[in-house]
């Protein structure tokens, strides 16, 4: 045969295994679920934070301070429950009361380092995000006779039982038997070491410009938050309602354009939305996704769930307004306390949910006093503040 024609037919059978191709890919394309700009935010953000990744010449960290003030003698200790079954946000409430305790009672801060769990989760998953934080315990061992165990918020998870009334305590190990210490009361005297002890890498700082379009980077930007997947199940707590969060979000995109508090208007408004479902946020915000074309009422940029914190450096760069519309999310409230200065925050009625963690719940001790609480009237769809 003539060689020449082999090669031909070759390339026949290659064009017509790639049109086969093509063909497979737009036929399997349909019954996929996620829409195709999912898919795509997705690669684009992946591709940019990884290229940041890869630049670790870039890298220039925050000089350590690791001057840790050992002045008491006196140390106390908490059960850390929370490290057994919580997640980040229950982590990090019961870390942060542990420090704002030790402020209060005048005791050094401890962790129990013969509980190997203890040790692992601190390195394994808070050492990693917040490499601060490590400087504010001692890793100690502590015989079990030489501490005393003593009840401190038991029961309840988001009420301020308060330590000040052990500041006379004479024992030199204390150990609080408690759980949750989900109330900002507890640590909020040394709000600023707080944050400081949680900020972020520089480089993760960074890679959390991926998620918002350069075009976007000086706009008033509101930030909701929102939480399904397991608390759409746990039969406990009140997922984010699609209904709430559009009108909540519409009427802060109104307000804050409008100008509020006596402060001035922002023409420019953007909507960048956080939490572990942006296909649900999709729905939500369809007609309103991010694109150059078309005028809109406003943007709204959707965020692909990538890592906690991203998300914590993210709205601690960019967010001038944050929402919570899972109202005992407590990932969404450690989203509002960290997020940047001056920024404003937002949160769902927990009363007119179903959430059970209201009846826990005392309000004042778990959302600070300057949040602002929505209403949401499920008849008209009408919100308003309190
Ligand atoms: C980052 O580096 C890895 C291997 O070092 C490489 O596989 C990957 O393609 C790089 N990513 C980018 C976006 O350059
Ligand atoms: C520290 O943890 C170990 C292991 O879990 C436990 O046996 C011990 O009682 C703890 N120490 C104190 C003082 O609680
Ligand atoms: C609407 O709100 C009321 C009062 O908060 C509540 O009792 C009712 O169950 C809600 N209805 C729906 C459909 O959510």
């Amino acid at each position: 045969m003539n060689p020449k024609i082999r090669t031909n037919k070759f390339y026949i059978v290659v064009f017509l295994v790639f049109v086969i191709f093509l063909f497979f890919i737009q036929i399997r394309r349909k019954p996929t679920v996620e829409p195709l700009i999912l898919t795509e935010l997705k690669k684009n953000v992946q591709q940019c934070v990884s290229r940041i990744e890869n630049m670790t010449f870039l890298i220039t960290e925050d000089a350590e301070i690791t001057e840790t003030d050992k002045k008491y003698s006196k140390t106390v200790q908490l059960h850390l429950g929370g490290f057994r079954d919580g997640g980040l946000g229950n982590k990090m409430f019961e870390l942060m009361t542990l420090i704002g305790i030790g402020d209060t009672l005048q005791r050094r801060v401890l962790v129990n380092a013969t509980d190997l769990n203890n040790i692992r989760i601190l390195a394994d998953e808070i050492y990693p995000i917040f490499p601060k934080i490590i400087d504010e315990f001692e890793f100690k061992f502590v015989p079990t006779a030489a501490a005393t165990r003593q009840d401190l918020s038991v029961g309840k998870c988001c009420t301020f039982d308060d330590p000040k009334q052990f500041i006379s305590r004479p024992e030199k190990h204390l150990i609080f038997d408690g759980r949750y210490f989900q109330s900002f009361k507890y640590f909020n005297h040394i709000r600023l070491k707080i944050r400081d002890s949680l900020k972020p890498k520089i480089q993760i700082f960074q890679k959390a410009e991926c998620l918002l379009p350069e075009r976007h980077r000086n706009d008033f930007i509101i930030c909701p938050h929102i939480r399904r997947g397991d608390f759409q199940t746990d039969d406990f707590h009140q997922p984010t309602d699609p209904k709430f969060t559009r009108a909540a979000t519409n009427f802060l995109v109104d307000y804050c354009r409008a100008g509020y508090r006596n402060r001035k208007s922002h023409p420019r408004v953007t909507v960048a939305v956080f939490g572990n479902d942006v296909k649900f946020v999709y729905e939500v915000f369809k007609d309103l996704v991010d694109t150059i074309e078309l005028p809109k009422k406003y943007s709204v940029v959707l965020t692909p769930t990538l890592a906690p914190e991203i998300d914590l450096a993210f709205t601690r760069k960019y967010c001038d307004v944050t929402l919570i519309t899972a109202p005992s999310s407590t990932f969404g409230w450690w989203l509002s306390y960290l997020s940047k200065e001056g920024s404003v925050t937002y949160y769902r009625n927990i009363q007119e949910t179903q959430d059970k963690v209201a009846n826990e719940m005392k309000e004042e001790d778990f959302y600070p006093p300057e949040w602002i609480k929505l209403r949401y009237d499920n008849v008209t769809g009408r919100i308003d503040k309190f």
